[in-house]
C-alpha cells in the first residue's frame, strides 16, 4: 500500500489496492471460497481459507493503515457473498435510502490518532467486482463529518468507549421509536439525495474500507455471485466495543482460528479477551437520540 493509497483512505474513507497474490493463490482461494459455501463448514477448519487470513500483506496493511507497530485480527470473517438478487430491482435511489448506515462509531480525534482507534477493514475479492455484481456503494468522505459529529456531541464518558460496533443509518427506521438513534444532515444535501459510488474491483484486489463513513450493499444483476473474504484488524492497545453475541462469536472464533495459524503467524490472533468489551444498545446515550 503506498503513501498515496493511504492519503486517498484518510480523505474518502475508502480505497481499493492490489494484493500480491498469484494466480495460483486467487485460484486456490476462490476454490476455498466455493467450498465452505457448499458446505457451511467453518471456515478456520479448511487451510486454504486460513493461508489467506494469515498471509503477512494483509496484516502489513493493516499496520499501515493503522498507523501502527502492531495489529491483531478484530475479526476473521467468514466468506461473504452478494448472491444475484431475484426479486425486482429498486432504483438505485431507493437501495442507497434502505441501505446506507455506517457500521463503527469514532470520533475523528480516535481516527486521526496514532496509531489509529479505528477498526481497519480489508475485503478481499476472489472474484471480480463490476459495477453490475452487487459493488459495494461507498460516499467518499462521509466518515469525516460523521466522525466530527461524534467528536461534538458526544459525552466524554461515551467517548471513552469508542470504537464500538454500532449500526447507525440515517433514517430512524419506522416503528421502532424507542430506538430513534439517528445520524443528522451534515449538509446542505441530505445524506439520501447524496450519490455513491460503487467501489468495484479486479480480482485479488483488497477495499480497504473504514466503516465510519456511509455505505451500503447493492442488488447484484449479475448471474454470479460476488465472492469476498473480510478480515478487519485493530491496533495494538486499542480497546473495541462489540455487541454482546459478536463479542462472544469474536472470541470463540479467535480460539478456534489460533489453534490452525501457522506458529510463526499465530501472534495475529489476540491471546487475551482485554482488547473487547462489550457495548450494546442499552444502556442508551441520550446525546445519540432526536430531541
Ligand atoms: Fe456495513
Amino acid at each position: 500500500m503506498t503513501d498515496q493509497q493511504l492519503a486517498e483512505y484518510e480523505e474518502k474513507g475508502a480505497v481499493t489496492i492490489d494484493s500480491p497474490l498469484l494466480d495460483e493463490e486467487l485460484d486456490r482461494a476462490e476454490t476455498a471460497w466455493d467450498r465452505l459455501k457448499a458446505s457451511g463448514d467453518r471456515p478456520y477448519d479448511d487451510p486454504d481459507y486460513v493461508d489467506i487470513v494469515q498471509h503477512p500483506y494483509f496484516e502489513e496493511v493493516a499496520k499501515k493503515v493503522l498507523r501502527a507497530e502492531s495489529v491483531r485480527l478484530w475479526w476473521g470473517l467468514s466468506p461473504h457473498e452478494r448472491p444475484p438478487w431475484n426479486k425486482p430491482f429498486d432504483s438505485p435511489r431507493e437501495q442507497w435510502a434502505n441501505g446506507c448506515h455506517v457500521d463503527i462509531q469514532a470520533t475523528w480525534e480516535d481516527f486521526q490518532a496514532t496509531p489509529r482507534r479505528m477498526r481497519a477493514e480489508l475485503w478481499f475479492w476472489v472474484n471480480e467486482v463490476p459495477e453490475d455484481r452487487g459493488a459495494m456503494r461507498i460516499l467518499p468522505g462521509s466518515h469525516k463529518p460523521i466522525m466530527q459529529h461524534w467528536s461534538r456531541i458526544l459525552t466524554p464518558e461515551h467517548k471513552a468507549m469508542l470504537p464500538r460496533v454500532h449500526g447507525i443509518r440515517p433514517v430512524p427506521s419506522e416503528g421502532a421509536p424507542a430506538c430513534r438513534e439517528h445520524l443528522p444532515d451534515l449538509s446542505d444535501t441530505p445524506w439520501l439525495d447524496q450519490e455513491p459510488v460503487p467501489y468495484t474491483a479486479k480480482r485479488g484486489q483488497i477495499l480497504v474500507l473504514c466503516s465510519g463513513g456511509l455505505h451500503s450493499a447493492w442488488q447484484n444483476e449479475d448471474t454470479v455471485p460476488r465472492k469476498g473474504m473480510g478480515t478487519s484488524w485493530f491496533a495494538e492497545g486499542v480497546r473495541c466495543g462489540l455487541p454482546k453475541n459478536q463479542r462472544d462469536d469474536a472470541l470463540a472464533y479467535h480460539k478456534e482460528l489460533r489453534k490452525r495459524l501457522r506458529p510463526e503467524r499465530r501472534h495475529i490472533v489476540p491471546d487475551n479477551e482485554d482488547w473487547v468489551f462489550e457495548t450494546n444498545y442499552d444502556p442508551k446515550w441520550p446525546e445519540m437520540f432526536l430531541p
